[in-house]
């Protein structure tokens, strides 16, 4: 450590030391980051048996205009607003619900709302999730991609019928098949598919089917979530007291492990821990950029975001949403302000989901290595084999992207570490 030296030395009124100054850096003084936008739609024609996200079933298959006039308020609301007059949206997310219940018009209306409230990247990544079914046209895909449409997400869940009717899904096998070749036909950049481990009645050997199929379909994105059951779900409801059980944890856990390394064998590269694409280049921006920290604004019912170091939801009830927008208020309902440390634990713990971290992101945004601030975990997991450093490169190893969402909980501060939600069925 350096010594103080008693000399009285110049006065101190500036730091960083003024002789740092420099011509390049100019550029940088009003740099504007990019960011990125979530648009929530919650209509489904039926609610599956499993799902967690904020939907309504409307049975006549359409949205609500007064849904979608609210909506394009809140999204006028923030364009007007001086904090995203000179960013670009780098990132748009469709999410529900089932965006493509909108008709032609609404999702013409949507996107021109968009497009006149924001400065749109001229490579923004457009992403739409789509249903299996008549609802998902062809006329509807093309007419987003004449707005960029990037990657069209399919929720496929699983190709055995049996395990699709189980689990309240109202597709099959057949109706997925036909909606990815009509989505193959319009030529996106991308199709992501979302299959579900876990779900009831799944076996190994239905479940690595599924996986199979894929493998010859090639869709250049593929996800897999872990069922997760809460007690008010539909699914759990259905279980009591019947025959059916949930598969445990660690069946589970091996299916998924076969699946991985079928995946890898087939040539597919784990680009996070739940998900797969079949080259580099179709790495999803909007989740990696958000990950890394990139300001996220969610639009619609119950959606979250991320700007600064604040992160906050919109109301989840879809009358004070309204009732908010009616009076010219964003639809705000809670927000959590957090620390620059929390700021570090959130940087690591997605390094770590994003399988391939350069700490060198680390110690630009902080100005201090990771290696320093969490010697002594990242040493842990990996003796523990969880992770590997390498030439500055953080690599989660196969068994650390298996179990990352439970690796990563040894960054969470002790006061909130055992947070778990309690209202979580399966265990
Ligand atoms: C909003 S949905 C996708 C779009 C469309 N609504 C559909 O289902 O086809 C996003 C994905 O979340 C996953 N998901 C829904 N409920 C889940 C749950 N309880 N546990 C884990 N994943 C779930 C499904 O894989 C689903 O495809
Ligand atoms: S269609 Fe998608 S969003 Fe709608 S209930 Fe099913 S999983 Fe949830």
């Amino acid at each position: 450590m350096n010594e103080v030296k008693q000399k009285r030395e110049d006065f101190i009124n500036q730091y960083p030391p003024l002789n740092l100054l420099n011509k390049q850096d100019i550029g940088k003084i009003w740099a504007e980051e990019d960011f990125h936008l979530y648009v929530h739609i919650p209509y489904c024609i039926k609610k599956c048996d499993f799902c967690y996200y904020v939907s309504y079933e409307n049975k006549n298959g359409q949205i609500p205009e007064e849904y979608l006039e609210a909506l394009k308020k809140e999204i006028r609301l923030y364009g007007g607003m001086e904090q995203f007059k000179n960013r670009k949206v780098r990132s748009i997310y469709w999410g529900g619900g089932t965006p493509t219940l909108m008709s032609l018009s609404q999702i013409k209306d949507l996107l021109e709302v968009i497009w006149e409230s924001f400065q749109i990247h001229e490579d923004v990544e457009f992403c739409c999730e789509v249903r299996p079914g008549p609802e998902t046209t062809k006329e509807k895909i093309m007419l987003m991609k004449e707005y960029g449409l990037k990657r069209v997400s399919i929720g496929c869940q699983s190709l055995n019928d049996n395990v699709l009717k189980l689990n309240g899904r109202n597709h099959n096998s057949n109706t997925f098949y036909k909606t990815f070749n009509m989505v193959r036909e319009c030529d996106v950049f991308s199709i992501n598919v979302d299959l579900m481990s876990g779900l009831l009645g799944d076996t190994q050997e239905t479940f690595l089917y599924s996986i199979d199929e894929m493998i010859k379909l090639r869709p250049e994105n593929l996800t897999i979530y872990k069922l997760e059951v809460y007690l008010n779900n539909l699914l759990y409801k259905k279980t009591l007291g019947q025959e059916a059980r949930f598969i445990t944890d660690e069946e589970e856990a091996e299916h998924v492990e076969a699946a991985y390394n079928r995946l890898l064998e087939n040539g597919y590269l784990l680009s996070d821990n739940y998900s797969f694409c079949s080259e580099d280049k179709y790495r999803q921006i909007h989740r990696y950029n958000t990950w890394e920290g990139e300001d996220m604004i969610g639009v619609g019912l119950s959606s979250h975001s991320c700007y600064g170091l604040t992160i906050y939801q919109n109301d989840n009830r879809m009358a004070d949403y309204m009732e908010q927008l009616q009076n010219d208020k964003l639809p705000i309902r809670r927000a959590y302000e957090f620390s620059v440390y929390e700021d570090m634990v959130r940087m690591i713990i997605f390094g770590i989901k994003s399988v391939s971290y350069p700490l060198e992101k680390f110690s630009r945004k902080f100005g201090i290595g990771a290696d320093v601030i969490f010697a002594d975990k990242l040493s842990y997991l990996q003796k523990e084999g969880y992770i590997d450093i390498k030439d500055g490169i953080l690599n989660t190893t196969l068994k650390g992207a298996l179990y990352a969402d439970d690796v990563v909980r040894i960054f969470y501060p002790d006061r909130y570490r055992d947070a778990v939600l309690a209202h979580k069925a399966r265990g």
